[in-house]
């Protein structure tokens, strides 16, 4: 959702900046590319892979690993087709589209009436990018589910649809988690998994894709006490990113308004970060009261009801659904930690410095022999084997000086590097730099991986 004071971009060429460094670095380029690419999909090198799992280490941990009160599941992306009529997605999961009468080209009616595509070729809010036109069809609606058929003929029967959102399975197997986890409402059951929606507007780089991971949360309460719940998880959630440095000042919520909420939403508030191309949701809350499970219990007629044994009451639990992208997590954290130095800080005028948090950074600890002689490589080798052994990224690099070798890793945000030189053949120590104050210091080989497990864990 774009909220309405979506306005121009405010640094155009910082984006051009991190799509080719993450190309050219292997955190995410387009999908298909030797194809010429595919619309929206887009796939994560070596780096960004990395990235993403650490996200996903990190929400898990918060969100399932360290509460008494959630349990996981993971869900099948194909499920059955009742499932997307009773949850609302068949009928009301869908964009208003409208087509350029001059060039054809379809878009989304709230993207252009907000002036989404302003700073692109468009001069105005209502124009085509593509050709400036202004007359457009009156808007449709357009189902964004990816559709597809399961078994071998394909007629309407066996019509199904890649899942939109990973909620659904945790609302159909909402009593299969509660009864084998014998968890007592309140509880949320947390999933991380694929979801695929056939967006009209992309762009922006993985911000919108038509294929995306979010990692969200089913928390069911007693009636009643779902606007307390709604509060206290829009919290935790704004907390996550702050947690992990995002700037405050780029982040705030919005509040949707009555009109603009889902099919299945009471309130929905989302987090919005001030990106280049303008402010855009991360993720976000939403109350979807006891919507999904009635429909459930009505569509697939099983019993969902929860019996309260403290107060002999039975209920229909309402839900409070925290949810965000795995996208929407590591775009801002490129965008935020970008800096290009203006050589005041030890660094070269337009040096580029990602300032990643340790936790997330794809590679945690470069270690370097200072140069290709004696038994410094050997060494290097083994300290980034003991480091990687103990969980910690480590990446060993001989090439080149070792300004450049430095340059290499504060470019995709490796928050230490480590330099063997002939001192080290003598006191058994290394240096170790940091990425952002630049400070240096000597730690004992035999110490290395408790100091970076006590920096990183
Ligand atoms: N179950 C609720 C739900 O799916 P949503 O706001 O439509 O809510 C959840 O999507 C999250 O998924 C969003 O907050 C956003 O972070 C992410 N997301 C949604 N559409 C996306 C897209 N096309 N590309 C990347 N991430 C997307």
């Amino acid at each position: 959702m774009v909220s309405p004071e979506n306005k121009l971009p405010t640094d155009a060429g910082l984006m051009e900046k991190i799509v080719s460094l993450c190309k050219r670095r292997g955190i995410a380029w387009q999908g298909s590319e030797i194809y010429g690419g595919i619309g929206a999909v887009w796939h994560f090198g070596p780096l960004g892979v990395e990235m993403r799992r650490a996200v996903r280490e990190l929400w898990w941990q918060k969100f399932v690993l360290q509460r008494r009160d959630v349990v996981g599941i993971e869900g099948a992306v194909l499920m059955h087709p009742k499932v997307w009529e009773a949850s609302g997605h068949l009928e009301s999961f869908t964009d208003p589209l409208v087509e350029c009468k001059k060039c054809h080209m379809r878009y989304r009616e709230d993207h252009m009436s907000s002036g989404r595509f302003i700073g692109g070729e468009a001069k105005e809010k209502n124009q085509c990018p593509e050709c400036g036109g202004k007359d457009f069809t009156s808007p449709q609606d357009f189902n964004l589910m990816f559709k597809t058929f399961v078994g071998p003929v394909e007629d309407k029967a066996n019509t199904t649809y890649l899942r939109p959102e990973t909620a659904q399975s945790m609302f159909t197997d909402f009593k299969l988690a509660l009864e084998s986890s014998r968890q007592k409402v309140p509880f949320g059951i947390a999933q991380i998994g694929k979801s695929f929606r056939n967006e009209i507007t992309t762009g922006d780089f993985f911000f919108r894709a038509r294929e995306f991971e979010i990692m969200e949360l089913e928390y069911f309460v007693a009636p009643g006490k779902d606007e307390e719940w709604f509060e206290k998880w829009l919290n935790e959630w704004e907390k996550f990113y702050l947690d992990l440095g995002l700037d405050k000042e780029k982040l705030r919520r919005y509040e949707h308004p009555k009109k603009s909420l889902s099919h299945y939403s009471k309130r929905t508030v989302d987090i919005e970060y001030k990106f280049p191309f303008g402010w855009s949701e991360l993720g976000g809350v939403a109350n979807r009261t006891d919507y999904d499970l009635k429909q459930h219990e009505k569509f697939s007629g099983k019993d969902l009801g929860y019996f309260d044994e403290a107060t002999g009451k039975k209920f229909v639990p309402y839900v409070i659904e925290p949810t965000m992208g795995v996208e929407r997590v590591i775009l801002p954290l490129l965008v935020d930690g970008y800096h290009e130095s203006d050589g005041s800080d030890g660094r070269e005028k337009g040096e580029v410095v990602l300032r990643l948090d340790p936790r997330i950074a794809p590679i945690q600890v470069g270690v370097f022999p200072l140069v290709k002689k004696d038994k410094l490589p050997a060494i290097a080798q083994e300290i980034s084997d003991t480091l990687r052994a103990a969980s910690i990224r480590a990446f060993y690099d001989e090439g080149g000086s070792i300004g450049r070798r430095y340059r290499r890793q504060d470019e995709i945000g490796t928050p230490w590097c480590v330099t063997v030189d002939f001192d080290s053949l003598k006191d058994k120590k290394v240096t170790v730099r940091d990425r952002d104050s630049l400070k240096q210091k000597r730690v004992n080989i035999s110490d290395l991986k408790t100091y970076f497990q006590d920096l990183l864990f």
